[in-house]
C-alpha cells in the first residue's frame, strides 16, 4: 500500500513540507484533477469529516476553493465570517475558536490579518489546522498551487529561474513561494522597490534585481504581486503611478519575451502591477492557478484527514 502520510498533521507554513510531501500532494491533486475532468461529480473521501472555514479577512479564491474542495469530497463544511460573528460583541479570538471547535469540527482552515494566528490555534486545539494566509507571514496553499502550476507546465521545477516582482515586504505569498520553490530546487529572484523588500533579505537565498529588463532576461517565470495597501504604511513609494511605471509589467516589456510564464496569486489590480493586455497571453496562467487551487486543496484536505482515523 502507498504511504499517504504527510510529515506533519497540519499545514502552518511552507517549511512544514519536504520534497516527498510536496510530491504526494501533487500526485493526489493530479489524481483528482483527472477524475473531475472526466465526469466525477463527487467523492466520499471526507465523508463524516467537518471542516470549518474561519476567515477573519476577505478572500474570494482561497475560501471558495477550499469550500468547493471539501464539498467535492463530501465533507460537512461551514464558513465563519468575523464581521457577522460575536467577535463584534467582544468575544475573544480564543473563545471564538473554542466555540467553533465545540461543535465537533475536525479541520480548521484559517485566514487572519495577524501573523501566527494559525500556529496559536494549532497549539489550542486537537483539530487539524491549515493556514489560509496569516498577515505578512505565509500562505502555503497558494505556494503549493503555484508550484503545481509550474510543475504541470514545465515537468520539473528544479533549475527554473523564478522572479517575484512587486510588493514583497507585505506578501505572505512571496514568503511561502520562496521557501517552497527553494525546497523544489528553483532559483529565486526578486524585483521590487528597495522600500518594499523585507529586512535581512540577504538571508533569503534569492538574487535581487534592480532593472526589470535584467529580471525578465534571467527569468523563466515571473510571479507578479499587487501592492498590499491594506498592510502598507505611508511613504514607502512616492506614488502608485511611479510604482507602476518602474515596477509594473507592461505589454511593451512582456512582448519582448512572450515565452515567459507569468503567475499572479490574485486579486490583480490591472493598470498598476500588470497591464491588462498582458493577461491575454497564453503563458499567463492566472486562471489555471485558480483551477489548480481547487485540486491542491482537495489533495491537502484528504491527505491531512488521514490523521483523523
Ligand atoms: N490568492 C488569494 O489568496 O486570493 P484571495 O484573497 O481571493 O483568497
Amino acid at each position: 500500500m502507498v504511504n499517504e502520510t504527510l510529515s506533519h498533521p497540519f499545514l502552518l507554513q511552507a517549511g512544514d513540507l519536504n520534497v516527498d510531501d510536496i510530491s504526494l500532494i501533487f500526485e493526489k491533486a493530479r489524481f483528482y484533477l483527472q477524475k473531475f475532468e472526466k465526469d466525477t461529480k463527487k467523492l466520499e473521501d471526507l465523508k463524516g469529516v467537518t471542516v470549518a472555514l474561519a476567515f477573519f479577512e476577505p478572500s474570494t479564491r482561497t475560501r471558495l476553493s477550499f469550500e468547493l474542495a471539501a464539498k467535492r469530497l463530501s465533507a460537512d463544511v461551514f464558513t465563519f465570517s468575523s464581521s457577522t460573528s460575536s467577535l463584534t460583541k467582544g468575544e475573544s479570538l480564543l473563545d471564538t475558536l473554542k466555540t467553533i471547535e465545540a461543535m465537533g469540527v475536525h479541520m480548521f482552515v484559517i485566514r487572519h490579518s495577524c501573523s501566527g494566528v494559525p500556529n496559536f490555534l494549532q497549539q489550542n486545539t486537537t483539530g487539524i489546522v491549515i493556514n489560509a494566509g496569516d498577515g505578512k507571514h505565509e500562505h502555503p496553499t497558494q505556494a503549493l498551487l503555484d508550484a503545481f502550476t509550474l510543475h504541470r507546465y514545465f515537468g520539473d521545477i528544479k533549475g527554473l529561474n523564478v522572479c517575484i516582482v512587486g510588493d514583497i515586504l507585505h506578501s505572505r505569498v512571496a514568503r511561502s513561494n520562496i521557501v517552497l520553490l527553494n525546497t523544489l530546487g528553483a532559483n529565486l529572484g526578486l524585483f521590487s522597490p528597495g522600500t518594499l523588500l523585507p529586512p535581512k533579505i540577504e538571508s533569503w537565498n534569492t538574487r535581487i534585481f534592480n532593472d526589470i529588463n535584467d529580471a525578465i532576461k534571467w527569468s523563466n517565470v515571473v510571479i507578479v504581486l499587487r501592492l498590499q495597501n491594506e498592510r502598507m504604511e505611508s511613504g514607502l513609494i512616492p506614488s502608485v503611478r511611479e510604482f507602476s511605471k518602474y515596477f509594473g509589467v507592461t505589454y511593451e516589456i512582456y512582448s519582448k519575451k512572450p515565452e515567459l510564464v507569468l503567475l499572479h496569486p490574485g486579486p490583480v489590480n490591472y493598470g498598476i502591477e500588470l497591464e491588462y493586455t498582458v493577461s491575454n497571453y497564453p503563458n499567463v496562467l492566472i486562471q489555471t492557478q485558480v483551477t489548480h487551487g481547487v485540486y491542491i486543496r482537495m489533495a491537502l484536505l484528504s491527505l491531512l484527514a488521514k490523521n483523523l482515523s
